[in-house]
C-alpha cells in the first residue's frame, strides 16, 4: 500500500511510525509511506501556509490553497483521501479493515485551528480518532495509519494475529500471560498451561465476554 501524508510536520508522523512492526513493514515495502509538505507550495519565500481566521479568535488556520496543491501532487485515480479532524467520523476497527483494502490513501494533516473549511469537500472521508483536540492531525494520522498496516496482508507473520482480537469480533480479548507461570504470588491460569486447545478457546470465549461485559458493555449491545 502507498500513503502519501500530506503535513506541515512530516518528521512526527515519520518517526512515530518507525519502529518495531511497522518499521518492518516499511522496509519491507508492504508500506511506501511519503510525505508532502504545504509550505513547499505556498505563494512566498518564506512558505507561509497558515494564516488568521477570519472573524476572528485564537489560533491559525492551513490555508486552502498549500494544502490543495499539495494534494494535487499526490492524488491519483483511485487514490482515497483521509482528512483528520475532530469533527470526523469516530475511527474504528470496521473502518480500519476497509481502509486496509484500498491501494492508495491520502492523510491531509490540519494543525493549529486546522485546515480552512473549503479543504472538506475534497476528502473522501473525515476521521476522529476519540472525542479531544490534539494539537494537530498527524499522531492522529499515525495512529490511523498504524492500525491500518498491521491488517495489511504479511505485515503480521502469523496469518490469524488479527482474527481473534479485541474489536475485530466485537468483543475485547481475553486476558494475554508469559512466562513465569508463578510471579509475585500470582498464578496464570492453570488451563492456559494444559495445551487443551479446546478447553483454551472456551475460556478465552468466557474470559472475553466477561471483560466485555465489565468494561465496554456498549461493545455486546452492538452485537446483539
Ligand atoms: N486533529 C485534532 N484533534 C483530532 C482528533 N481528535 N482526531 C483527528 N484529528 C484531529
Amino acid at each position: 500500500m502507498r500513503i502519501d501524508v500530506i503535513t506541515l510536520f512530516p518528521r512526527s508522523v515519520d518517526e512515530a511510525l518507525s519502529e518495531s512492526i511497522i518499521g518492518r513493514a516499511r522496509g519491507e515495502g508492504f508500506l511506501k509511506l511519503s510525505f508532502v509538505n504545504p509550505r513547499d507550495f505556498s505563494g512566498d519565500r518564506r512558505g507561509t501556509a497558515d494564516d488568521k481566521p477570519y472573524g476572528g479568535g485564537t489560533g491559525m488556520v492551513m490555508m486552502a490553497e498549500p494544502v490543495y496543491q499539495a494534494l494535487k501532487k499526490v492524488k491519483q485515480k483511485g487514490s482515497f483521501t483521509v482528512l483528520l479532524t475532530p469533527k470526523g467520523r469516530p475511527f474504528t476497527q470496521k473502518l480500519a479493515l476497509s481502509l486496509a483494502k484500498k491501494k492508495r490513501l491520502i492523510f491531509i494533516c490540519g494543525h493549529y485551528e486546522g485546515t480552512d473549511e473549503r479543504i472538506s469537500p475534497l476528502a473522501d472521508l473525515e476521521l476522529s480518532v476519540g472525542d479531544y483536540v490534539l494539537t494537530g492531525g498527524e499522531p492522529a494520522a499515525a495512529v490511523v495509519i498504524d492500525a491500518v498496516t498491521r491488517l495489511i496482508p504479511g505485515v503480521l507473520k502469523k496469518a490469524d494475529a488479527t482474527v481473534n482480537e479485541t474489536f475485530t469480533g466485537s468483543l475485547l480479548e481475553a486476558p494475554h500471560y508469559t512466562r513465569p507461570a508463578l510471579w509475585r504470588g500470582k498464578k496464570v491460569p492453570a488451563v492456559l498451561l494444559g495445551g487443551n486447545h479446546a478447553l483454551i478457546d472456551n475460556w478465552r470465549k468466557t474470559k472475553a465476554l466477561e471483560l466485555t461485559k465489565k468494561y465496554r458493555p456498549d461493545l455486546l449491545k452492538r452485537l446483539r
